[in-house]
C-alpha cells in the first residue's frame, strides 16, 4: 500500500546542463501537483561526446543523490545519459525511472504515416541506436535514419535559436533526411525543442516534429498513476534547482529552457 508520505514526495529529474529544464517546463504545465527536484550537471556539460561509460557513471552518481532526497519517482531528461545509463538505473534503483527515448520513439512511431523517420541527437545518443532500436521494437518496418547534430547545443545555449547561423546549418544538418523523404522528426535531445519553428521552416509542413519533453512529461503521469504515486494535493508542491557548477548559469539561463524565471539554484557537490 502506497502511503499519502510517499505519494506526495517530489520527482527527482536530472540532465547533464539546464536543458532538462525544457522537461522539467512540460511537467509543470502536465503534472502541476508534482514536487520537483531538479539536478542540472552544469560541472560536467556536455554528455554528448562522452564515452558511456563516463555518462554511466555521472548518471549513477545524481541518481543515487536524488534516492538519497527521498523522490518517489526518477526522471532521466538528458536523451544522452537515458541512451546510456536507462536500463542501469532500473535494475539498480528501487523507484521507477523513466527516460526520455522511449516515450518519444512511441509518439514517432504512432505519428508517421510513410514509416520513414528521422532522429536527431547528440554523438552519444545517435551512436548509441537507443531510439531506433525503441522505434523498431514498435515498428519493426519503419526506416530510421539518426543524424548527430552537435552544433545545435550551443546554439541554443547561444540563444541563437532563429540566427542565420543556426538556419544554414540546421539546412547543413537535416538535407540527408530531406532526401530520404521523412515525415517524421524526433527532436532526440533536451535543447533541440527550442528550435522547434527553425526545424519546421527548414523540413517544410510535411514533416511532424515529435518532441521528447512533451511526450516525456505525458509518460512521467502515466507511471505514477499506474503506481498510484501520483500527488493528490496542491500544498506548496517543492522545486527545487540544483546545479554541480556555479550557480548563476541556471539562473541566467534557465528561464530560457523553463518558461519562467528560477528565484533560487542550490549549488551540489559531487565527488
Ligand atoms: N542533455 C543532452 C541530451 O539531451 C544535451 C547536452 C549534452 O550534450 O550534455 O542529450
Amino acid at each position: 500500500m502506497v502511503t499519502s508520505v510517499v505519494r506526495e514526495a517530489p520527482v527527482g529529474v536530472f540532465d547533464s546542463g539546464i536543458g532538462g529544464l525544457t522537461v522539467v517546463s512540460e511537467m509543470l504545465s502536465q503534472l502541476p501537483l508534482e514536487g520537483i527536484i531538479y539536478v542540472g550537471d552544469t560541472a560536467r556539460v556536455p554528455y554528448g561526446p562522452k564515452s558511456p561509460d563516463t555518462v554511466r557513471r555521472y548518471a549513477r552518481e545524481i541518481a543515487f543523490y536524488l534516492a538519497g532526497q527521498h523522490v518517489k519517482a526518477i526522471v532521466i531528461a538528458c536523451n544522452t545519459a537515458t541512451a546510456h545509463a536507462l536500463d542501469m538505473l532500473r535494475a539498480e534503483l528501487s523507484v521507477p525511472v523513466v527516460g526520455v527515448v522511449q516515450p518519444g520513439a512511441r509518439a514517432a512511431a504512432a505519428a508517421t504515416i510513410s514509416g520513414r523517420i528521422g532522429v536527431i541527437g547528440t554523438t552519444g545518443t545517435v551512436r548509441s541506436g537507443a531510439y531506433e532500436r525503441a522505434i523498431r521494437s514498435l515498428r519493426a518496418d519503419a526506416t530510421v535514419v539518426s543524424l548527430a547534430c552537435p552544433l545545435f547545443v550551443p546554439l541554443v545555449e547561444e540563444g541563437w535559436t532563429d540566427h542565420a547561423a543556426a538556419r544554414l546549418i540546421a539546412t547543413e544538418y537535416l538535407r540527408p533526411l530531406l532526401d530520404v523523404g521523412i515525415d517524421t522528426l524526433v527532436m532526440g535531445c533536451t535543447h533541440y525543442p527550442l528550435l522547434k519553428p527553425l526545424l519546421a521552416d527548414t523540413l517544410g509542413p510535411s514533416v511532424r516534429l515529435i518532441d521528447s519533453a512533451q511526450e516525456t512529461a505525458a509518460e512521467v503521469g502515466r507511471v505514477l498513476r499506474g503506481a498510484n504515486l501520483d500527488a493528490t494535493s496542491a500544498e506548496n508542491p517543492v522545486r527545487r534547482f540544483l546545479a554541480t557548477d556555479d550557480p548563476d548559469q541556471m539562473l541566467r539561463l534557465g528561464q530560457r529552457f523553463l518558461g519562467r524565471t528560477i528565484e533560487r539554484v542550490e549549488t551540489l557537490a559531487l565527488e
